[in-house]
């Protein structure tokens, strides 16, 4: 008997069937080119599409699993943290749809998911092949850190305390006039560059404390583009800038998460969310990993960014040790905090 799973938080519409720990199918449709040209999300755009894109993409999971509606035993959306408008339409879908088969419902959380996602896919299974971790959450609107001791079990070290690292990354590329979500085009952009051309500052790289800041740097990048704005033109200037932003941005994440996993005296490091799809951070992380001894397992690109298989993964898994289904009538929480998410 399958789990489907339904996401829709922020600007992708996400269904998924997941089947004893393993994903069967991952639809996921982007509004990326919707919001592209107001450079960021437009939160009643994003509502509206998911209302016209989720039956279509609950459709093609279902259709790509081999499973009928009817072989359900279980439904399960995101209900926070996100956009309330658009966090509502996935839970009313999964109540009403839990509702008229008479099967359980969950509602998840979404950074509680993004934390088991680098686990997907590995040989022994959701939650089988769980191990004790320090986990860096890093997204678009999210930096965490967070010491995980089992399913449900976990602890958040600590956050941004301002901007998160994928706000940056689009920022510093907003600032250069690329284009939005800019993270993945400044991560191609500085492979060509300096990394060394401009010294950015890394906050709180020396504080021992596990928070991050990353409006400071952005502020800097800022500085220095509105000081030479007339070589803005130059390519090897972008692509220096963002060699060098990105190499202050990953230097503060790399270190931060090593120390904390040496202090909490884990063998393992996980890493998730989009800005985790950069390739700066994936190498730099499994180096700086690989020196301390410890094994690092990062979520593959397609759980990265935002998914509905994590949200199944996460829903069965509580359903296979027995905690309680949520009630039908459960509102979104669109504040939904991870230090709260298992109460
Ligand atoms: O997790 P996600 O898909 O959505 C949420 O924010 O929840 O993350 C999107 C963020 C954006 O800021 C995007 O620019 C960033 O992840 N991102 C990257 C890369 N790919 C996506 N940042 C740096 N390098 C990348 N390759
Ligand atoms: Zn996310």
């Amino acid at each position: 008997m399958a789990f489907l799973a339904l996401e829709t938080s922020c600007d992708e519409t996400s269904a998924a069937i997941v089947k004893s720990g393993r994903v069967l199918s991952n639809c996921v449709s982007s509004q990326i080119e919707l919001h592209a040209e107001y450079g960021g999300v437009v939160p009643e755009l994003a509502a509206r599409a998911h209302l016209t894109n989720l039956r279509p993409v609950i459709d093609e999971a279902l259709a790509q699993a081999g499973t009928s509606i009817s072989d359900l035993a279980g439904i399960a959306a995101t209900a926070g943290p996100g956009l309330p408008n658009a966090l509502i339409v996935g839970l009313r879908a999964a109540q009403a749809i839990a509702f008229s088969l008479g099967i359980p419902f969950y509602a998840i959380n979404h950074h509680e998911a993004h934390l088991y996602s680098p686990w997907i896919g590995r040989e022994e299974g959701f939650p089988a092949g769980l191990r004790p971790n320090i986990s860096l959450i890093v997204s678009g609107g999210h930096t965490l850190l967070v010491r995980v001791d089992g399913l449900g079990r976990h602890m958040v070290l600590g956050s941004t305390l301002d901007d998160a690292a994928g706000e940056c990354f689009d920022k510093v590329g907003k600032l250069l006039g690329l284009p939005y979500p800019a993270g993945p085009v400044v991560d191609r952009l500085a492979s060509q560059g300096d990394p060394k051309a401009f010294s950015f500052p890394r906050p709180l790289l020396s504080d021992l404390g596990h928070d991050f800041s990353f409006s400071g740097l952005k502020t800097a990048v800022r500085y220095c583009v509105r000081d030479q704005a007339d070589r803005l033109h130059e390519i090897q200037f972008v692509k220096d800038i963002c060699a060098s932003a990105q190499a202050a941005i990953v230097e503060v994440l790399v270190a931060k998460t090593i120390r904390a996993a040496r202090q909490a005296n884990v063998r393992y490091v996980t890493a998730s969310g989009g800005v985790t799809c950069n390739s700066q951070l994936r190498n730099d992380l499994a180096r700086a990993a690989q020196a301390e001894g410890m094994e690092l397992i990062l979520a593959t690109p397609a759980y990265c960014t935002d998914n509905a298989a994590m949200i199944g993964i996460l829903a069965e898994a509580f359903a296979s040790v027995g905690k309680p289904p949520t009630d039908l009538d459960a509102d979104v929480n669109p504040n939904w905090d991870l230090s709260h998410a298992f109460n």
